[in-house]
């Protein structure tokens, strides 16, 4: 298993331009089931998300561009669906492939799609994306780990108040709702930008949405729906771990093609911290304002509060900060793996349960380190580039995931950090 070699403590100078938004990117590349016509998608990550799902979709029928050239470029056609199975080995690998199953029941009327299962930060169950679906009539039945469903006739528009908020299950109902018959309206939806933007597309597709992105959507059904292009927004989780990264090394990063329009509460708290965050001509700038960062109290919570995806990420640049922050996770029940390895690497943190108070130390010290899921490796990156000393990242492959070429955009910066073989 690869792994990422880091000598630390040099600060980030240069340039780095912000992919596509990979939690956008993946339910958008959903939304080709919906339409026998081709979707054209422009400024995809090339993560292993992507090519994880698309391997989804081509079982279902898809035929899927390559993009040789890298351009970002995405073209996906779903003629007819030719399986309306998506099979465990491969919803595993990639959780947010149960997503399909709405789409597959408002297309084909039948689905058949694992269970992704629970992950390192969670159980994170789908009974909500259920219960929306049931809402439209859909009838669903769990078997040997599989979802089974299926629509007499087609799926009919429901008012649907969510009890929780919930990003995967408000597109995964918003998505099926599309091609059912009459209105349905979304309550207590979740508001984050990938939202909107899935919305933007599907309606560019002949969809009738509006309120994506606020609390309350409705979505006038439609027979079908057509061809079109889309833009995906760019990443916010990227363009706020590669500005801590600019702030924790005492650098300084312009970062392209992106904004802070959809960074919510994290500008904010960045700002307190006493990071910089300026607009530039091509997107922004990021250094640390003045001085040693100064600690803040941060709390997670849906769009538009302090993202849980970048909670590792500040908790990383609260380990050298002046004081005492506490940090308070309340998406994921088990999003502190990250605390261990931190501490290994001389951070002062304590957790009591959802909650870690971390007293910011002068200065951490590289060491070997090991996470288990994608923000939480990250985290320990951007540790890893603030330390004195060598620090080695095991389980690389959790940053292949939703970072694109991380190790080339931190190197071009600067950083003396390298992929190791083996
Ligand atoms: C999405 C993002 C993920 C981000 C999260 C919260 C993608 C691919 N992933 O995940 O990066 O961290 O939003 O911003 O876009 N829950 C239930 N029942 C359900 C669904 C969710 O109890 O049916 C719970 C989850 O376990 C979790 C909370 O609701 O505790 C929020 O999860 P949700 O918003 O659904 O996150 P995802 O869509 O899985």
């Amino acid at each position: 298993m690869d792994r990422i070699g880091i000598a630390g403590g040099v600060p980030l100078k240069g340039e780095i331009a912000v992919t596509g938004a990979k939690n956008a990117a993946l339910k958008l590349m959903v939304a080709a089931l919906l339409s026998d016509k081709p979707l054209t998608l422009e400024n995809m990550p090339d993560v292993a998300d992507v090519a994880a799902l698309k391997q989804v979709l081509e079982v279902l029928g898809a035929t899927v561009s390559d993009d040789p050239r890298r351009t970002g470029r995405m073209t996906l056609h779903v003629p007819e669906i030719t399986s309306t199975t998506a099979p465990y080995d491969l919803v595993r690998k990639m959780r947010a492939s149960v997503l399909v199953f709405g789409p597959l029941l408002a297309r084909s009327g039948v689905a058949k799609v694992s269970l992704p299962g629970g992950c390192a930060i969670g159980t994170r169950p789908v009974d909500l994306h259920i219960m929306g679906l049931e809402a439209l009539g859909a009838r669903i039945d769990l078997e040997d780990g599989y979802l089974l469903g299926e629509v007499p006739g087609r799926l009919k528009g429901a008012d649907i108040t969510f009890p929780m908020i919930s990003v995967g299950a408000t597109e995964h109902v918003m998505m099926a709702a599309t091609l059912a018959q009459g209105m349905t309206v979304l309550r207590q939806a979740a508001q984050e930008p990938e939202i909107a933007d899935l919305a933007i597309c599907l309606n560019a597709m002949g969809a009738d949405i509006e309120g994506a992105g606020t609390a309350t959507i409705r979505i006038n059904g439609v027979e079908s729906l057509h061809g079109a292009s889309h833009h995906v927004i760019p990443d916010r989780i990227e363009t706020g771990t590669y500005a801590m990264a600019a702030a924790a090394t005492d650098g300084e990063i312009e970062l392209l093609n992106t904004s802070t329009e959809f960074l919510g509460d994290a500008v904010q708290a960045l700002e307190a911290a006493g990071v910089g965050i300026q607009p530039s001509n091509r997107g922004i700038t990021a250094c640390r304002a003045n001085g040693r960062l100064l600690a803040v109290d941060i709390t997670t919570t849906p769009y538009p509060g302090f993202a849980t995806d970048l909670q590792a990420q500040f908790m990383s640049l609260m380990a050298t900060a002046e004081g005492e922050s506490h940090i308070h996770e309340n998406i994921f029940e088990n999003r502190f793996m990250h605390v261990p390895e931190l501490m290994r690497m001389g951070a002062d943190i304590q957790v009591h349960g959802g909650s870690a108070i971390v007293r910011g130390v002068e200065s951490l010290h590289g060491a070997p380190v090991m996470a288990t899921d994608l923000r939480a490796s990250v985290s320990l990156v951007l540790a890893g580039l603030a330390a004195e000393g060598e620090t080695i990242v095991n389980r690389v492959y959790h940053l292949d995931r939703g970072y694109e070429r991380l190790v080339d955009k931190l190197a071009s910066c600067g950083a003396r950090i390298e992929r190791l073989a083996g």
